[in-house]
């Protein structure tokens, strides 16, 4: 049997008439990443502000690290580290200033502060920003920063608020690895985000929040065995390089009235190439060629009939 990082249970909260979650339930194995994934106004920080004790469920049972989120308050926040959505940071301080005055919140000894500090700026790749007002920071230096002040308390759960909405490639492929890193360290995440893709990579376990329910809890693979999987769209001038290429790719779907084929395909360069090939070896030219991933929409299509944007209305 495997420990419970989080245990919630029954979790419903209301704001004023409007019911954001209604009948929750999650278990959290510890050292996994669980991602709860929803588009904007699912109830995601509502769900992360209850687990962290910042807000009281209406109704419903929380366990975090063994402790009772209603009777051992303390406790629980002893053991967590938060990373809100909107990165907790003081503009004015420079990055060193805002990690030091973490750990003097967290009682560290200066000298066990100073070496900590050193390891997470360069660990977070902002040791030559350290002496900068944060002001000067980008959006994902701001997002790095945040998150070492999070691990100057050594948390062994850590909650992510949407690490990574609004970075840029560059800077969300190394949130990614950080999370990677610190799972590998024993921690668990819990880490909420709009990206499939972003839970698809990170995590053990995924759970869908649609309206205040989850509409679906399962391994990535698990999940994706519900929705389409990736295909080629390649649509054609006419009906002739239409039909032709209906007959010589496998597996294709017709759309009849946008001259449209969909193949099956991960969308790699390799299985792209062969395609085209295979069209170009009988001399029928594509009009227009894309790859499609599965993204949010198509998660919530699948498992709801709505996409994800009329399922947060
Ligand atoms: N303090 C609050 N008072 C009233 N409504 C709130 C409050 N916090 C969140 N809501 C509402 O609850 C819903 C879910 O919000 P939230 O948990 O922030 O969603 P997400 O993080 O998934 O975008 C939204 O409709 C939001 O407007
Ligand atoms: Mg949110």
């Amino acid at each position: 049997m495997t420990t419970s990082a989080i245990a919630a249970s029954g979790l419903r909260k209301t704001f004023g008439d409007k019911i954001v979650l209604d009948g929750i339930d999650l278990d959290v194995a510890a050292g996994t990443v669980f991602s709860l994934l929803g588009p904007n106004g699912a109830g995601k920080t509502t769900t992360v502000n209850l687990l962290t004790t910042l807000m009281k469920p209406d109704a419903g049972t929380i366990r975090v690290a063994g402790h009772d989120a209603a009777t051992a308050t303390k406790a629980v926040r002893a053991a967590i580290g938060v990373t809100g959505q909107f990165a907790a940071v003081d503009e004015l301080l420079t990055g060193q200033e805002n990690l030091q005055l973490m750990a003097d919140l967290k009682g560290l000894g200066s000298g066990e502060a100073k070496r900590l500090l050193a390891d997470l700026l360069e660990r977070f790749e902002l040791t030559a920003a350290a002496q900068k007002p944060v002001a000067t920071y980008s959006g994902g230096m701001r997002r790095k920063l945040d998150l070492a002040m999070t691990l100057v308390g050594n948390p062994k759960i850590i909650f992510l608020d949407e690490p990574t909405t609004g970075l840029d490639p560059r800077s969300r492929r190394t949130m990614w690895d950080i999370t990677r890193g610190l799972v590998a360290e024993g921690v668990t995440i819990f880490l909420t985000t709009q990206y499939l893709e972003e839970a698809d990579r990170l995590a053990n376990q995924i759970a869908v929040l649609d309206q205040g329910r989850l509409v679906a809890q399962g391994t990535p693979a698990e999940l994706k065995r519900q929705i389409p999987g990736s295909h080629v769209r390649l649509r054609f001038a006419g009906g002739d390089e239409f039909d032709a290429a209906a007959r010589v790719l496998s597996g294709a779907t017709r759309e009849e009235e946008d001259l449209v084929l969909r193949i099956p395909s991960d969308g790699g360069a390799k299985s792209v190439r062969g395609l085209l090939n295979q069209l170009d070896d009988n001399s029928i030219d594509v009009e227009e060629f894309s790859v499609h991933t599965p993204d949010l929409d198509d998660v919530f299509l699948a498992l709801t009939g709505r996409t994800s944007t009329e399922a947060a209305k």
